[in-house]
This record gives structure tokens, C-alpha cells and sequence, in this order.
């Protein structure tokens, strides 16, 4: 069912900061930051050949990330987004295999502009996972 692996999301407290190392250190091409007020995070896409890294920080008071950072100061990998070719063909046949979708399942435009929806981290070894429409 899942296909390719779009991004890994990585929570950050100072984005700046974050962003330099990837570009100055690891040598990546990085995005400039880009708001996402409807998510509430704010998002710096690196560039990879095969894949992307996402690095996120809060975005406004209740940011859905905010609870994470303060259990992870330094940051961390957040999320991980495979792909999927019909989101909501994945989602029914995932709630029939027992794994619980988040929210109400229907599912929202990411922040690539896509239909995306999370799983429950407990039902997949720890790691909350998005799932993106193709
Ligand atoms: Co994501």
C-alpha cells in the first residue's frame, strides 16, 4: 500500500539554527521558511536527491507541536510521510486492519498541497506517520 517515503519531519525550537546546519554543515540545499498558520508550524523544506526533510518549529500559541518540543528540547524526528495513491482507499483499509486514524479521517491539504492524513504512533512502533495522496 505505502510507496515512496515523501519526507521526515523534524520538530526544531529554533528553525534558523536549524536550517543553518543543514545548509552549512550537511551542505543542503534548504528552503526559505515558509508559514503555515492552518498547521501551526512554520517550515523549511531541504532538498535531497531521493527524498525531502522537513524541519518544523511552532507556529503561533498552540502549535500541534509545542507538547512534543517541550518533551524534546533539542528536537527530533517528529514524523515520518509515506506516500499512498488513494488516500481514502488507504484509510478504510487501514481502519479494517485495526490501525486508528487521527482526527475525524478526512483528510486535510498538507503542506505540499495534497490530501494528507496521521496515524496513531501507537499503533506503529512509536512513530506518528502521515500518509500523502500521490
Ligand atoms: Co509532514
Amino acid at each position: 500500500m505505502i510507496g515512496r517515503l515523501n519526507h521526515v519531519a523534524i520538530a526544531v525550537r529554533d528553525l534558523a539554527r536549524a536550517a543553518e546546519l543543514y545548509r552549512d554543515v550537511l551542505g543542503a540545499a534548504v528552503s526559505a521558511p515558509i508559514a503555515q498558520a492552518e498547521h501551526g508550524v512554520t517550515t523549511v523544506f531541504v532538498a535531497l536527491p531521493n527524498t525531502k526533510i522537513e524541519l518544523i518549529a511552532p507556529f503561533g500559541d498552540d502549535s500541534p507541536i509545542a507538547k512534543f518540543l517541550d518533551r524534546m528540547p533539542d528536537g527530533g524526528i517528529h514524523h515520518v510521510c509515506y506516500e499512498v495513491d488513494d488516500i481514502a482507499a488507504a484509510r478504510d483499509a487501514l481502519r479494517a486492519r485495526g490501525a486508528r486514524v487521527l482526527g475525524d479521517g478526512a483528510p486535510k491539504i498538507g503542506a505540499h498541497g495534497k490530501p494528507v492524513l496521521f496515524l496513531h504512533p501507537k499503533d506503529f512502533c512509536g512513530t506518528l506517520i502521515e500518509l500523502e495522496q500521490a
